[in-house]
């Protein structure tokens, strides 16, 4: 697993039990994922590239770094995407935001798109793809897939939660794009459902069911 980093600083692993438990509000639940977004994209965006400028400082001037390159691109995937998106953007807020809608059709729980819209110039941007559950892969692998037509020149995927599963399928096929995620769970379910995990990621933020 060698392009899999776990996260496992301690406020990411304190605040991901907290959103485990299956009696914490919607509110709290969203705050949450709100604040592990915000420590992942500090991992996320460790290797960015960086160039010397000069600036003037009250006192002198001096060469100073700054983020190199075009903008960063968080590409969210629908619905679930938005709640690691916010987070990610609270510290990185010129990134750029592109949106994939994705629905994993209940039955074969393969994934059909419905919406697709990125920012222009994809071949000059480093892309994050954010979607909080790695279950089947299967939404993480069509995601990837459509963006690399686009050609960017680096592809990275952040989840919350994953599961061996979900890991082999995405590396399988795209052992490119490493992974980010706060824990590797035990198993997947017959319904596609990360064990022990934390339900829907996506009710648990919206606060529907
Ligand atoms: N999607 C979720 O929201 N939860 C899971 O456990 C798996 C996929």
């Amino acid at each position: 697993m060698s392009n899999v980093h776990v996260i496992d600083h301690p406020l990411v692993q304190h605040k991901l039990t907290l959103m485990r438990k299956k009696e914490a509000s919607t509110n709290s639940f969203r705050r949450l994922l709100n604040e592990l977004a915000m420590l992942m994209a500090y991992e996320v965006t460790r290797d960015m590239a960086m160039q010397e400028v000069q600036i003037e400082t009250p006192l002198e001037t001096m060469t100073a770094k700054v983020i190199d390159g075009k903008k960063l691109v968080f590409v969210s995937i629908l619905r679930a995407g938005t709640g690691i998106l916010d987070g990610m953007l609270s510290v990185v807020p010129g990134a750029r935001v592109g949106h994939i809608g994705l629905y994993r059709d209940p039955k074969t729980l393969t994934a059909v798109e419905y919406y697709f819209k990125m920012p222009q110039n994809m071949h000059d941007r480093d892309v994050v793809v954010v979607d909080p559950m790695l279950a089947t892969g299967n939404s993480a692998i069509a995601a990837v897939e459509r963006l690399k037509e686009l050609q960017p020149k680096s592809i990275k995927f952040v989840c919350l939660l994953t599961c061996p599963e979900g890991v082999a399928a995405l590396q399988q096929a795209h052992p490119d794009v490493p992974i980010y995620t706060a824990a590797i769970d035990r198993q997947l379910d017959e319904h596609g459902y990360i064990l022990p995990g934390l339900g829907d990621a996506g009710d648990r933020i919206f606060g529907t069911k």
